[in-house]
C-alpha cells in the first residue's frame, strides 16, 4: 500500500487497481455512464471552462492536493482511501475486539451495501441539486469554489462505487448503475433521502445547505469511518478530509451575506426589512428563514429518534458513534440510557430509553452542537457591527418529517400548536414564494470580473490557496 496516487492508470487510485483486472475493468465500464452523467448533470455549460482546482495527489495530511487550472470534465476522478491500520478491530458492538474485516461478513452484507448506497446516491444528489447556480455566481472566488465541491462529490460518489464494485459483485454494480439513473427531484426515480430531493434555488440556499446538509455528510462520515468493516472505514476518512472545505465554503458564505447586510443597516441606520431589501441585500429575517429551512430538513437525515436500525448497525459494527474510539465507555451500550424529545400531552418533553435504540439521535445531538458553533459566529459579525438582531436555532421538532415530532406543528419556540396556528405562522418562520423571488430577483446574472462582488455579499477575507482574491479563478474561454 503506497500513500501516493498512480496517476498513469486511466482511473487515479492507491489502490492498486491495475492488479485485480476484474474490478478495473468493472470501473472502466462505468466511467462512461458517469461521465456521461457529468455532462447531463454536472455544473451547467461549464465544460469548457478553466478552473483553479485543488486535486488529491496523496492521502497524507499534509499536502495532499495541488491546485492548478483544470477543465472539470478532465478532473482525475479516482479512489483514494487512507492507509490501513495494523493490528486494527473492531471496536464496538458486540463483534468488538475482533480484528477489523477486510472482506463484507457474509451476514451484515445487505445491510451494509444499504448504510454504502445510501451515503453514495447523497453525492450526486447535491451536483444536481446546485448545476444552475454557476449562471449567477456573486464572484469568480465564490464560482470556483461551488466547482470545487462540485467535482469532490463527483469523486465521493466514485470512493463509495469502488466499495460496490469490489465488494458486492452483480448486484454492487447494479447499485452502482443505479447511483447514476436516479435524479434530484425526480417524481418517478427520485434520490433515495428528502433533502437531497429539495431544489436549492439560490446562492444563500447553497451556503446554508453546504452549512447544514455537508455537515449532516461529515457526521455520518464520521460514524462510517469507525466502521469494523475496514474499507469503508478508510474511504470515509479520507472523503472527510475534502468535506471540511464544502463546511468552509457554506459557512464563510452564510457570513459574508450577514456582514454585508449588518454592515449596509449600520451604515444607512435601518433595520426595517423592506428598507433593508432596498439596499440591494438580503434582510436578517429572510436569512433566519432560510436557516430555519435547512436546518430542520437536515435534522431529519439523521432519521427516527428511536430507531432499530440504527441499534443493528452498531451492534454489529458497521456504523459507530462520532469519535467512538474517543468515548469513553464500554462501546456495547447494552445497559445504557440515552433521552430523546417527544411530545406528551401536547407539550414537548423528554423521555430516556435504550441507548443503542437512540443512536440517531445522539449523532445528531453531536450535530447540533456544532451547528451552534457556526451560528454563534455568524451573531458576532451582526454584534460587532451594531446591530441587535441575533439568528437562533428554532428548536429541534419544529418542521419535522421524521421521528418523534413528525405530524406535530412545533414552533421554533418549542411550541405545540395546532395546524391552523401553525399555518397562519408559517410565513414568519420558513422562506415563502415571495422570499424566494426576492433572493432569486437579487440574483441574476454572474460577476465574472475578478475581484468584484456582487452587492449582497461582502468579499473573503483571503483568496483560494495561495492566490489573492481578485485571481482569476474560472476563465470562461
Ligand atoms: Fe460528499
Ligand atoms: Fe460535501
Amino acid at each position: 500500500m503506497t500513500s501516493n496516487i498512480d496517476y498513469i492508470d486511466k482511473i487515479p487510485n492507491n489502490v492498486d487497481l491495475g492488479r485485480d483486472r476484474v474490478l478495473q475493468r468493472a470501473l472502466e465500464h462505468w466511467q462512461p455512464a458517469y461521465m456521461g452523467w457529468w455532462y447531463d448533470m454536472g455544473p451547467n455549460e461549464s465544460h469548457n471552462y478553466d478552473v483553479y482546482l485543488r486535486t488529491a495527489i496523496s492521502v497524507d495530511p499534509e499536502g495532499w492536493a495541488v491546485f492548478d487550472y483544470v477543465k472539470m470534465p478532465q478532473y482525475r476522478w479516482g479512489i483514494f482511501l487512507v492507509p490501513p491500520t495494523a493490528g486494527r478491530e473492531v471496536n464496538f458492538g458486540t463483534n468488538k475486539g475482533q480484528p477489523a474485516w477486510q472482506d463484507v461478513p457474509g451476514e451484515y452484507r445487505s445491510m451494509l451495501r444499504r448504510l454504502i448506497v445510501t451515503q453514495g446516491d447523497t453525492e450526486p444528489a447535491s451536483v444536481e441539486q446546485q448545476r444552475m447556480l454557476g449562471m449567477c455566481a456573486p464572484s469568480l472566488y465564490d464560482l470556483r469554489n461551488i466547482y470545487q465541491v462540485n467535482v469532490e462529490e463527483g469523486r465521493h460518489l466514485w470512493a463509495m462505487v469502488y466499495l460496490l464494485h469490489r465488494y458486492f459483485g452483480r448486484d454492487g454494480r447494479e447499485e452502482a448503475e443505479a447511483l447514476l439513473d436516479r435524479r434530484s427531484g425526480d417524481v418517478d426515480n427520485p434520490r433515495i433521502l428528502g433533502a437531497f430531493n429539495e431544489p436549492t434555488p439560490d446562492w444563500l440556499a447553497f451556503y446554508m445547505f453546504t452549512f447544514f446538509t455537508d455537515r449532516d455528510g461529515k457526521f455520518q462520515l464520521s460514524s462510517l469511518a469507525e466502521s469494523g468493516f475496514d474499507p469503508l472505514a478508510r474511504t470515509c476518512r479520507f472523503m472527510l478530509t475534502e468535506e471540511a472545505h464544502h463546511m468552509f465554503v457554506g459557512e464563510t458564505g452564510v457570513g459574508r451575506i450577514v456582514q454585508r447586510t449588518a454592515e449596509l443597516m449600520a451604515e444607512h441606520k435601518v433595520d426595517d426589512p423592506d428598507h433593508v431589501r432596498a439596499l440591494g441585500v438580503i434582510d436578517l429575517q429572510t436569512v433566519q428563514r432560510y436557516l430555519n429551512f435547512h436546518y430542520s430538513v437536515t435534522l431529519d437525515l439523521f432519521g427516527g429518534d428511536v430507531s432499530s436500525n440504527a441499534a443493528s448497525f452498531y451492534t454489529t459494527g458497521l456504523k459507530g458513534r462520532y469519535e467512538e474510539t474517543k468515548i469513553d465507555d464500554d462501546h456495547q451500550l447494552t445497559d445504557a440510557t440515552y433521552r430523546v424529545g417527544t411530545v406528551k400531552d401536547n407539550r414537548v418533553a423528554d423521555e430516556e430509553i435504550p441507548a443503542l435504540n437512540a443512536l440517531n439521535e445522539r449523532l445528531r445531538d453531536d450535530y447540533i452542537g456544532e451547528v451552534q458553533a457556526g451560528v454563534d459566529r455568524w451573531n458576532k459579525v451582526i454584534e460587532k457591527n451594531g446591530i441587535p438582531f441575533r439568528l437562533r436555532l428554532p428548536h429541534k421538532g419544529f418542521h419535522r418529517q421524521i421521528g418523534n415530532f413528525a405530524g406535530f406543528h412545533i414552533s421554533p419556540d418549542g411550541d405545540v400548536l395546532t395546524e391552523k396556528q401553525w399555518n397562519a405562522k408559517r410565513d414568519e418562520w420558513l422562506p415563502s414564494q415571495s422570499d424566494y423571488t426576492f433572493v432569486q430577483a437579487m440574483m441574476t446574472g454572474r460577476v465574472v470580473e475578478p475581484g468584484k462582488f456582487a452587492n449582497w455579499i461582502a468579499p473573503p477575507r483571503r483568496g483560494v490557496h495561495t492566490q489573492p482574491i481578485d485571481f482569476e479563478y474560472v476563465r470562461f474561454n
